[in-house]
This record gives C-alpha cells, sequence and structure tokens, in this order.
C-alpha cells in the first residue's frame, strides 16, 4: 500500500492505474478508522480495481467552537488498518495541499443541506461539500463511497455531485453498529463509561420512531436516561429530507442528534 501526500503524486499513480483501464474508488475519511470504514473499504474494494483511501481532517467543516483540536488522529494506526482492509493507496495531505493561501472557494449546497444537521451546524455541509468536490477532483474515481452513518451528509453529497455532474457514482454504505446498537463513530472515543453505557438508547429511539412512535415522546425519554439536549429527533423523506407525509407511501428516515456530555451523538434508521 503506497502513501501520497500531494494532488500531483495522487494523480501520477491514479493516471498509471487509469492507463491499464483499472476502474477506481475513493473512500474520503478523517481517519481514526473504525470498522465502519473498514466496512468501507470492503465495499470500495467490490466496486472497483483499486481503492483510494484519504485521510484529512477537514478544517472548514468545523466551527471555531467545534472539536478540531481534539478530533482523534492516529495516522499510524489508520495506515495499518488500512494495509490490512486491502486498500492500495493512501493519500493524506496536509491542510497548505487543500487549502493553499489564498484557498477562496467555497461550494454552497442548499435543499437537502439546509434541515436537521443545517440549522444546528450552519457552516458544516459548505465544508463538508467544498472538500469532498475537491477530493473527488483530485482522484478522479469512478465511485466515491460514504457511511449512511451520516445520512444527511450523503444526501447533501449525492446533490452536489448531481448539480456539478460530477463524473463519479455517489455509493452509500450501511451503518456498523457495536452489539448494543450504538453506531460506530470516531467520536464514540470521547464517551465516558457511564455515556457509553447510556448511549445505545439513542438507535432505540430512533427505531421505536420508525416503528411509529412519536418523535416528541421519544426525544423526551433521552432526556430521561441521561442526554442533555436532542438538538432533532424527526422522521424525514429519505430521498428529500423534507418532513416526512404520512401515508405518502415514500421511503422515511428517522434522524436524530443528541448530547451526551459534551459530546454530540448522531445515527438514524430507515423505515
Ligand atoms: O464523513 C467524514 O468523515 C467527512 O465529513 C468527509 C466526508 C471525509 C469530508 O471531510
Amino acid at each position: 500500500m503506497e502513501l501520497v501526500r500531494t494532488i500531483n503524486h495522487l494523480r501520477a499513480e491514479v493516471a498509471r492505474w487509469r492507463t491499464d483501464g483499472q476502474r477506481i474508488a475513493l473512500v474520503p475519511t478523517m481517519g481514526a478508522l473504525h470498522a465502519g470504514h473498514i466496512a468501507l473499504v470492503g465495499a470500495a474494494l467490490s466496486a472497483a480495481d483499486k481503492t483510494v483511501v484519504s485521510i484529512f481532517v477537514n478544517p472548514t467543516q468545523f466551527a471555531p467552537h467545534e472539536d478540531l483540536a481534539r478530533y482523534p488522529r492516529d495516522e499510524g494506526g489508520d495506515l495499518a488498518k488500512l494495509a490490512g482492509a486491502g486498500a492500495h493507496l493512501v493519500w493524506a495531505p496536509a491542510v497548505t495541499e487543500m487549502y493553499p493561501e489564498g484557498f477562496a472557494t467555497r461550494i454552497a449546497v442548499e435543499g437537502a443541506a439546509l434541515p436537521l444537521e443545517g440549522t444546528f451546524r450552519p457552516h458544516h455541509f459548505g465544508g463538508v461539500a467544498t472538500v469532498v468536490c475537491k477530493l473527488i477532483l483530485a482522484a478522479m474515481p469512478d465511485v466515491a463511497l460514504f457511511g449512511e452513518k451520516d445520512f444527511q451528509q450523503l444526501a447533501v453529497i449525492r446533490q452536489m455531485a448531481r448539480d456539478l455532474a460530477l463524473p463519479v457514482l455517489i455509493q452509500g454504505v450501511p451503518t456498523v453498529r457495536e452489539e448494543d446498537g450504538l453506531a460506530l463513530s470516531s467520536r464514540n472515543a470521547y464517551l465516558s463509561e457511564d455515556e457509553r453505557y447510556v448511549a445505545p438508547m439513542l438507535f432505540k429511539a430512533i427505531s421505536e420512531v420508525a416503528r411509529g412512535r412519536d418523535p416528541r415522546e421519544a426525544a423526551a425519554a433521552l432526556l430521561t436516561v441521561g442526554f442533555g439536549k436532542v438538538d432533532y429527533l424527526e422522521a424525514r423523506d429519505a430521498e428529500t429530507l423534507a418532513p416526512y407525509v404520512p401515508g405518502s407511501g415514500r421511503p422515511g428516515r428517522v434522524l436524530a442528534a443528541a448530547w451526551l456530555g459534551k459530546t454530540r451523538l448522531i445515527d438514524n434508521v430507515g423505515f
């Protein structure tokens, strides 16, 4: 497995594979890899001949008061996991490679980016869309894979790829969960022992709403088991993320974000 840092080096490697007629997959990550990321790599290996994994903690998707500085980083550990998983190339650019001096472009997605996370983290999807567009334009993969754990992010990236006619297939990969239902996330590392015990209640709450429970009741129940604040817990249309219309027969998704101590957990489930 090769490690490259620059866009030029990445492009040279990808060009070599392209000359050989090989199909290329990109798995964008922010590192601190867990089994959910490894599932993305597994899906990428099935979808293409060569798998590129990017590791880049993207500063533009964090607001100044968010957890950029304490975001977990472990490049050595990540490289070992990716080699074990069978990735072909890791691209780990420096911040200055992605955002050189004078960088002044930002992609603003509306539609699916506006509700839910868009209300609570208004800066977030602009940063995600900008970096993902740049990652895709640098690697020019046939397919780029993203976890359904960040379901709204996946919808925003699909919207951007469609609107900008990016020549790439955006593929979602199902969420990987612990045995007790907690969705794998790099941020789970922040949870204390007591918080970790309570955390699976978020999945339980959204699963109950997917089966018909009133979302307000489910949100109130989370507060009684130790969650500090529920930013949102709502049933939405799975494609547009507009409020779900009961009886519409359309695919739905229950999405939630809630705080356990200083950690904000998000999760979602289909119905
Ligand atoms: O989901 C993530 O890890 C990040 O938001 C992504 C897609 C790699 C962009 O920085």
